[in-house]
C-alpha cells in the first residue's frame, strides 16, 4: 500500500491534529473528479489505493486527536437511512463530525416520507437546504443510482447499502482491515461464506477484491448462491470445507433470518451444522487466518461465540474501527475542495 499521502494543517501544527492533504499520487486526481460512490464496481485500482492510504492517516488522526478538524467545516452531510443501521450510520456521522462537517440525521419515521414523498423529492428538499452529500441506505436495489441520476451533479451521493445490490463502504472497510494484517492481498485466498444471494456485502466485496488479484471462493446453501456468481470470477462451492481450505481470510455473512420463512434452507440447525465456522473448521484454513463479519452477527449461527470473541482470529471489532477511518477518507476525497494539483497543498505538508 502506498504511503505518499501527508497530513498537515495550516491552522494547527501536526502535533495538534491535522488537515489531510492528498499529494500527487495516482488516484487522487480521479477522486477530485468523482461525484458519487455507488458501488465498488467502477472504482479503479489507483482510486482504491489512494483511499486506503488516506484512511491510514485518518485512522491515526481519529485515534490521536479528540477535537474535530476543520477540513469540511462548511459542508453538510445528510444521513438518509430508510433501513435500520447501527455501524454504517453511526460511523458516517462520527467521520463527518471529525472532519468538521455538520450532520443531518433525517428520522424517516417522523419525516414527510410517511406521507408518500418520493426518495428524489426528499433528497431534493435536503439539497435546497444546502446539503452537500446524501448518504442513503434503502431496501431497493438501484435506489442509490436512481437518486444520483435524479440529483444530477448537484450533490454527492454515497450508497450506504441498497437492497441486495451493493454496500461499497463495507467492502472498502473490509479491505482496509485486511490490509492492516497483510500489506498486500494480491494472490490471497479469501472465502465468503453463507447467504450470498441476499448479500450486498458479498457483491461489493467480490467486485473490489477481484480488481486486486484475490482468489475468491464462496460457499453456502445452493439455494443461497445466485447462479451468475461464477461469472463474477468467484469459485463456487456448496460445501464449506473446500472454500476455507488454505484461506488467508474468511468473510462470514449474516444469515438473513427474516428471509428464511421463504423456505430457502431446511432449518437454522442445518445451516449451523454445515456452514457455521468454529475453531475446529478453522484448522483447514491457513495458519494465521483471520475472520471477518460485516455485522450484525447472529451469535452462534454463522460463527461460534468462542470464535467471534477470539481476538487473535476475529477482526470484527477492527472492522468497526476501520469503518470510521475509511468513511473519513471517503468524505474528505469527495467533499474537500482541495485538489491534489494545487501547489498550495504540497507547500503545506
Ligand atoms: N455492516 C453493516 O452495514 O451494519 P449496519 O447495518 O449496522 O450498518
Amino acid at each position: 500500500m502506498t504511503d505518499q499521502l501527508s497530513i498537515a494543517d495550516p491552522h494547527c501544527s501536526d502535533k495538534e491534529g491535522g488537515l489531510l492533504i492528498p499529494c500527487d499520487i495516482p488516484g487522487a486526481d480521479a477522486w477530485a473528479k468523482r461525484r458519487h460512490l455507488l458501488d465498488t464496481a467502477d472504482l479503479t485500482v489507483p482510486e482504491i489505493e489512494c483511499l486506503m492510504a488516506l484512511a491510514v492517516k485518518c485512522k491515526k488522526l481519529h485515534e490521536t486527536t479528540r477535537a474535530p478538524i476543520s477540513v469540511l467545516n462548511n459542508k453538510i452531510v445528510a444521513n438518509l437511512f430508510y433501513e435500520n443501521s447501527t455501524r454504517t450510520r453511526s460511523s458516517f456521522e462520527l467521520a463527518a463530525k471529525k472532519l468538521g462537517a455538520s450532520v443531518l440525521n433525517l428520522d424517516i419515521k417522523t419525516s414527510s416520507i410517511t406521507k408518500g414523498e418520493t426518495i428524489e423529492d426528499t433528497a431534493s428538499t435536503l439539497v435546497a437546504m444546502g446539503v452537500n452529500a446524501v448518504i442513503q441506505r434503502h431496501s431497493s436495489s438501484g435506489a442509490a443510482h436512481k437518486l444520483a441520476q435524479a440529483l444530477n451533479d448537484e450533490v454527492h451521493v454515497i450508497n450506504a447499502g441498497d437492497g441486495w445490490n451493493a454496500h461499497p463502504t463495507q467492502a472498502l472497510l473490509d479491505l482496509f482491515s485486511m490490509l492492516e494484517i497483510r500489506p498486500s492481498i494480491a494472490g490471497c485466498k479469501i472465502a465468503i461464506i453463507g447467504d450470498i444471494t441476499h448479500s450486498r456485502v458479498a457483491r461489493s466485496n467480490i467486485s473490489l477484491l477481484k480488481k486486486l488479484g484475490v482468489d475468491i471462493h464462496v460457499a453456502g446453501p445452493p439455494t443461497l448462491i445466485p447462479k451468475y456468481l461464477a461469472s463474477l470470477g468467484a469459485t463456487v462451492h456448496s460445501r464449506l470445507e473446500p472454500a476455507i481450505e488454505n484461506a488467508d481470510f474468511i468473510i462470514a455473512l449474516r444469515l438473513q433470518i427474516e428471509r428464511q420463512q421463504q423456505g430457502l434452507i431446511p432449518s437454522i440447525g442445518e445451516f449451523q451444522r454445515l456452514y457455521r465456522i468454529d475453531h475446529k473448521r478453522l484448522k483447514l484454513a491457513k495458519p494465521g487466518v483471520h475472520l471477518l463479519h460485516p455485522g450484525p452477527v447472529n451469535r452462534g449461527i454463522e460463527i461460534t461465540d468462542e470464535l467471534m470473541d477470539d481476538t487473535n482470529v476475529s477482526l470484527i471489532s477492527r472492522q468497526v474501527a476501520s469503518g470510521i477511518a475509511v468513511r473519513m477518507a471517503l468524505l474528505f476525497l469527495l467533499l474537500s475542495e482541495q485538489t491534489p494539483s494545487k501547489q498550495r497543498f504540497s507547500n503545506v505538508v
